[in-house]
């Protein structure tokens, strides 16, 4: 198939790049490069040293034997998507390319108000570059599954739900709650690819993926291929950032109570489970909410598994819970929904347990170069 991804240089466009260059899918991509600029604004970098953009088509050349169109360029310019969509003509259209941390989008007004317009205007181009150029390709796009809250209800994995009100049942948009404008802007993406996919008979994935954690993939075998992997505050996901806590002998920072609960991916199964996604579409006009993670826990086992972790390496830690920077529940009820994937034949390789150990393992021969940004992850960035 041909694969064209918005977000090609980040943490899961370049990861699923390699795998599905290494499948033999012909891929292009597009990337305007903001989360290596937004990372050194905010004083940090990714773990591993990033090859650039010239650097990352020869490793490719060179490694998988496969070529690859690096763009370097805005998905949120109209143009820039029609004329790439007429010339390479994907099948699929994944779209990653958006601001995505949650304490960057709540520094200040500023910051909100980039996200919304990032990922809005993004996401609105692309509709309607596919809906003028060839309404049949299939575009997946990356929500989060924070989109949903923390309600006190089974989360389904659907677009609508039914709902009685005032005695009186309809179908409605499945209920949703951000915790920050980041996942604000994603609900909106959201509502608007429901509402132009209708228009225009779209056949649109929407993934609503949990937070992904992981130093590499099968393809990621030295690190002309490395993928980025941020830790600070404002970029790094928890058990990415615990990791490297673990590692500088930092205390491991659980936020609050440490019952906040949310459904967990590895970043090699994340790309497996997006080829299966790509390689399945969902039949023509329609739209298809998927929810994606494979293990369930609370941010207060997740640092006790990865403390054990990093005890068995030899290393000295502890966990330290500190004040919550966030506003959210820190105890609550969690139950997703989770059936599309599995019958597409997709079974979680990694467990949080097994790949912590790898991880911390893969950061160890980084420990100087990762000491110069120890002043960047206890959380800073407060909800208010
Ligand atoms: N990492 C996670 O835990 C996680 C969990 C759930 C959902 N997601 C979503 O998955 C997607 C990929 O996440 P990631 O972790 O790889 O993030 P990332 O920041 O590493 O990658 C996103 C890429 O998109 C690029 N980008 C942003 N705005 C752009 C624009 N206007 N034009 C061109 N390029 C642009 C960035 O430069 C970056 O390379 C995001 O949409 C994110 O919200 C991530």
């Amino acid at each position: 198939m041909r694969v064209l991804i918005l977000g090609i240089d980040g943490y899961i466009g370049w990861a699923l790049a390699l795998r599905l260059l290494a499948k033999g899918h012909e891929v292009a991509g597009i990337d305007n490069l903001s989360t290596r600029r937004f990372s050194e604004e905010v004083g940090s970098d990714s773990a591993f040293p990033l090859p650039s953009p010239k650097d990352r088509v020869n490793a490719v050349k060179k490694k998988l034997d496969a070529s690859l169109d690096f763009i370097v360029g805005d998905a949120k310019d109209k143009k820039l998507l029609e004329d790439t969509i007429s010339k390479f003509k994907p099948d699929v259209v994944v779209h990653f390319a958006e601001q995505r941390s949650a304490p960057f989008s709540m520094r200040d007004y500023n910051h909100a108000w980039y996200t919304l317009e990032n990922n809005l205007k993004s996401t609105l181009s692309l509709l309607y570059a596919v809906s003028e150029i060839d309404p049949s390709i299939h575009i997946l796009k990356m929500g989060t599954m924070g989109e949903y809250g923390t309600p006190n209800f089974d989360i389904p994995e659907s677009a609508f739900v039914r709902a009685v009100i005032n005695g009186k049942e309809d179908i409605i948009p499945t209920p949703k709650w951000g915790g920050s404008y980041y996942h604000w802007s994603k609900i909106f993406d959201t509502y608007l690819i429901m509402f132009k996919g209708m228009l225009s008979s779209l056949t649109v994935t929407d993934i609503m993926q949990g937070p992904v954690y992981g130093t590499k993939t099968e393809e990621i075998i030295d690190e002309e291929l490395r993928t980025r992997f941020d830790f600070d505050e404002t970029w790094g996901t928890v058990i990415n950032r615990y990791c490297v806590e673990a590692l500088l002998g930092l205390p491991i920072t659980p936020y609050g109570k440490g019952k906040q609960t949310r459904g967990f991916i590895s970043l090699e199964d994340s790309v497996e489970a997006l080829r299966l996604l790509i390689e399945n579409p969902p039949k023509q006009g329609e739209y298809r909410v998927v929810n994606q993670f494979a293990e369930i826990f609370n941010v207060y086992e997740l640092a006790q598994i990865v403390k054990n972790a990093a005890v068995e390496l030899g290393l000295k830690t502890e966990i330290r819970s500190v004040e919550n920077p966030r506003i959210e529940k820190e105890e609550h009820y969690y139950n997703p929904e989770i059936k599309i994937l599995p019958s597409l034949g997709f079974r979680p390789r990694k467990d949080v347990r097994g790949e912590v150990k790898i991880m911390i393992k893969d950061l160890i021969p980084y420990k100087e170069r990762l000491e110069r940004f120890k002043h960047v992850i206890m959380p800073k960035t407060r909800w208010r």
